[in-house]
């Protein structure tokens, strides 16, 4: 059973297709390189002790595409991670993230469709919910007009899908993540933020070890009971595993639907100073932290109702807060000893 994963160098691909090997898959990674690096292939052939192929190509090249497709005839699935995620990237340059985003989505479709692969999984973000009216967030929660390009995208991206399943063979499970953090327990994968981290954990985790002089919190005039903005952070792995159960979903056909989103998040909020709280405890690492203004595009306060997500693919995020702090600073340490990339 051969799964094409693309993005699979990145940070979440490269953990789930650990997790798929483990479960008996074959994988073949398409990335660009644009933010991952090849030597990701290596380390996950440490951990797994399976090569997975992998083929360097972008999927906005429409030839490339089409002749990736040509001579691989034995996919039954696709796990589609491959696009650009940085939200303030997104607003200075909207259309380098609109053509990223979605003509490669565009191609990788018309791709399947004309290979007879009916299945894709595709990595959605809990930002097409923009502030709910309602928290915890469900999957019914009404799609609010973008907070930014980036997650704009998103929104597009989920309707084209939608769209497609209604006159294709192709099946779709939208899958809406939270915050993802932590690493792999090897630390041979993990998240490896190329120039300055634009995300709240690694800015933690290189400033405890001293790559950076100190973490700016950004707001504490949030209405929530300690002013900090509050997220619902996932630990990578458990991440992964839910993309594993949604590919056996669509094999085994226990859709639903013939498209699906769920949630995946823990269920819990944490706000910015509790999880510097969890990380210096667990580290003993006292964090040098200042609180500044508010970052433009942020939202208060978001975490998952994961009800849905919980009973239908029979799947829960297990770690909590605590472990997955050690985690980000575990990686952060091998980082700092690596040989590589
Ligand atoms: C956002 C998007 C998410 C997207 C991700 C990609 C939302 C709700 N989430 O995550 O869909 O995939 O970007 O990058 O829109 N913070 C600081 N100091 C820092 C960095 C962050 O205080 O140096 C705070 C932020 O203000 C925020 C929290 O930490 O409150 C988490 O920020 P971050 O890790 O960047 O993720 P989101 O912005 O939630």
């Amino acid at each position: 059973m051969k799964i094409l994963v693309t993005g699979g160098t990145g940070y979440i691909g490269s953990h789930t297709v650990v997790e798929l090997q483990q479960s008996g898959y074959e994988v073949v990674i398409i990335d660009n390189l644009s933010n991952s690096y090849a030597s990701v292939v290596d380390n996950i052939e440490k951990i797994s002790g399976i090569r997975p192929g992998f083929e360097k190509i972008d999927l906005t090249d429409i030839g490339k595409t089409a002749n990736f497709f040509n001579r691989h005839n034995n996919i039954v699935g696709v796990i589609h991670f491959a696009a650009l995620k940085a939200v303030g990237e997104s607003v200075q340059e909207p259309l380098l993230y609109y053509r990223n985003n979605l003509n490669s989505l565009i191609n990788l479709l018309e791709g399947m469709i004309k290979a007879g692969i009916p299945n894709i999984v595709f990595s959605s973000s809990c930002t097409v919910y923009g502030q709910p009216d309602e928290l915890p967030v469900t999957e019914q929660a009404p799609i609010q007009k973008a907070w930014s390009p980036y997650a704009h995208t998103k929104q597009i991206a989920e309707e084209i899908i939608e769209n497609t399943t209604k006159v294709e063979n192709v099946k779709g499970i939208l899958l809406r993540y939270f915050n993802p953090i932590g690493a792999h327990e090897s630390v041979l994968i993990g998240e490896l933020p190329i120039g300055v981290p634009n995300n709240l954990i690694p800015f933690i985790t290189q400033t405890a070890i001293g790559k950076r002089e100190v973490l700016s919190v950004f707001g504490e005039d949030y209405n929530t009971p300690d002013g900090t903005a509050i997220r619902d952070y996932i630990h990578v792995v458990d991440l992964a595993k839910a993309h594993v159960i949604a590919i056996d979903r669509m094999l085994n056909d226990k859709s639903k639907d013939k498209v699906e989103m769920f949630n995946l998040g823990t269920g819990n909020g944490f706000s910015v100073l509790e999880v510097i709280n969890s990380f210096e405890k667990v580290t003993d690492v006292k964090l040098n932290y200042k609180i500044v203004d508010r970052r433009s595009g942020d939202i208060e306060k978001v975490w998952a109702n994961t009800t849905y997500a919980n009973r239908e693919l029979g799947w829960k995020a297990e770690k909590g807060i605590d472990e997955m702090m050690l985690s980000a600073w575990n990686w952060e340490k091998a980082l700092q000893k690596k040989t590589w990339p």
